[in-house]
């Protein structure tokens, strides 16, 4: 009998949780603390809190919904601050509400009832979710590189993927072009990846690339901007 391979959950050293997954052979965040890697590299490097603090309507692209953590906090602040906030995450291989609930990320959040909305949503199959009236989330379903992008939208990007060795399609020049032409003009990508490949390729379709301190376990990070 054939049986799908269920991701291993890890407990990172900020002791929030993540997945191992068998077929990348990598996890999908930071074992030296996922929450902490969420929050550093994502929201505080993509600029996304200033901008949710200061009030400032923010549209944001995650490239790799996974656990849906990066998404979960980025809502909650959204509903925090009551600051506008459209976010689209785009995943090839969604993973099953039951194992995003296993992960508990409700439990960093001042409204985890977005980690339940977002897992109600998932299992009754809803890609859009309202969770306040400024407050929108869209799960778009598919292969990132073959999905559909608008330009000029998205105040920020993260870019999510795993790494270039494993997961190469999400970190070619081509891709790369298409999440540049997403961004408004002064648009933001974060991403936990400094290698020199990624960088130059960013730098050759027009961003901006500089690179950041990381969060702990990783020295840097690398901010690119339109
Ligand atoms: C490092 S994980 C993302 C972690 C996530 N941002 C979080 O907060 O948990 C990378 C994700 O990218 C997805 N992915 C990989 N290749 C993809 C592709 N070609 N198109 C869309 N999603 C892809 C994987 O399924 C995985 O969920």
């Amino acid at each position: 009998m054939e049986r799908e391979s269920v991701p291993r959950i890890l407990i990172t050293a900020d002791g929030s949780r993540t997945l191992f997954s068998d077929t990348y052979y990598q996890s999908y965040q930071s074992i030296s603390g996922a929450l902490c890697q969420a929050r550093w590299v994502f929201l505080e490097a993509g600029d996304v809190s200033r901008r949710l603090q200061a009030r400032q309507p923010t549209r944001v692209l995650e490239v790799g919904f996974g656990t849906g953590l990066n998404a979960m906090l980025t809502l909650d602040l959204a509903l925090a601050t009551g600051c506008p906030l459209d976010f689209v995450s785009l995943e090839r291989d969604l993973l099953p509400a039951w194992t995003l609930r296993a992960l508990g990320h409700g439990r960093w959040l001042e409204h985890p009832e977005v980690a339940e909305s977002l897992g109600n949503a998932i299992e009754e199959g809803r890609p859009r979710v309202q969770l306040a009236p400024q407050v929108h989330f869209e799960l778009a379903l598919g292969d990132a590189t073959t999905i559909d992008l608008p330009r000029t939208v998205f105040d920020v990007i993260y870019l999510d993927a795993f790494s270039p060795d494993v997961n190469p399609e999400l970190w070619t020049v081509d891709f790369l072009t298409r999440l540049h032409a997403a961004l408004v003009r002064g648009g933001v990508l974060a991403t936990y990846c400094v290698k020199g490949t990624v960088r130059r390729a960013l730098e050759s379709v027009g961003f901006d690339v500089a690179k950041r301190p990381g969060p702990p376990g990783k020295a840097e990070i690398t901010v690119a901007r339109r």
